[in-house]
């Protein structure tokens, strides 16, 4: 499913650069965007062109090689290339999804790749993770206990209990599922979005948290939780199969469980 909406900040009246590749055998296009706040100039789509019997297989591959061999100034974030680290999430024809991961054959025609939508930009295809990460840090994110730890031991689960946390843990923060969500696009400044909730459930439904009536207190509020209008854009979009709407829907249970 597309989800293109352009990243806040940005009026598209910039002057285009085109770099092009007259001598290439395997012709690829790429629409990039550039936006560099500290210029006074408004956005901009950059066009470049890469011979792809010369460049790597992957979207980032292609990033690397224009940052490498065209043009110096491009910048977006990367480090592991190899969908652990959430960092190369933008926008790709339309879509969420990690630069490292997608295949260039797999996108077609020219391909468009803007910063994650509704994001502020901090420069090109950076997005600014600063209010994301302050409703991470809101729920939590870690163990809490109120009894001792059994002397000179781990606290233990179960494999059925390690199993709950399938499809949970493995999230990397990457905040594809978040900026594809309408419910956030319109109220991220009070809607806690897909990523944080799916991490807020990933604590509720670990055997050895004992904060769970406090946790669920916290997200019992009409914007926090129930902003969530089963759009499911976030399960549609998430580079690590994960299901934030299911979480969500977890969560909702749990609530509804203990007014009952
Ligand atoms: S299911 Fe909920 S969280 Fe996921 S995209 Fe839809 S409204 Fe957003
Ligand atoms: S649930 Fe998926 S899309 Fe959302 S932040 Fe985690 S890994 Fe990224
Ligand atoms: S570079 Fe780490 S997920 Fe893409």
């Amino acid at each position: 499913m597309a989800t293109f909406t352009l990243p806040k900040n940005s009026k598209i009246t910039g002057k285009s650069q085109r770099h092009t590749a007259p001598d290439a055998n395997r012709l690829q296009k790429f629409k990039i965007y550039r936006y560099d706040p500290d210029s006074g100039d408004n956005p901009r789509y950059d066009y470049f062109e890469l011979d792809l019997d010369d460049c790597g297989p992957m979207v980032l591959d292609a990033l690397i090689k224009i940052k490498n061999e065209v043009d110096p100034t491009l910048t977006f974030r990367r480090s592991c290339r190899e969908g652990i680290c959430g960092s190369c999430a933008m926008n790709l024809n339309g879509k969420n999804g990690l630069a490292c991961t997608t295949a260039i054959e797999d996108l077609k025609g020219e391909i468009q790749i803007t910063p994650l939508p509704h994001m502020e930009v901090v420069k090109d295809l950076v997005g600014d993770f600063t209010h994301f990460y302050a409703q991470y840090a809101s729920i939590r994110p870690w163990l809490q206990t109120v009894s001792t730890t059994p002397s000179g031991k781990e606290r233990l689960q179960s494999p059925q209990q390690r199993e709950q946390l399938d499809g949970l843990y493995e999230c990397i923060l990457c905040a594809c599922c978040s900026t594809s969500c309408p419910s956030y696009w319109w109220n991220s400044d009070k809607f806690l979005g897909p990523a944080i909730l799916l991490q807020a459930y990933r604590w509720l439904a670990d055997s050895r948290d004992e904060m769970t009536g406090e946790r669920l207190d916290e997200l019992e509020d009409p914007f926090r939780l129930y902003r969530c209008h089963t759009i499911m854009n976030c399960a549609n979009v998430c580079p690590k199969g994960l299901s934030p709407a299911k979480a969500i829907a977890e969560i909702k249970k749990m609530q509804a469980d203990r007014q009952a």
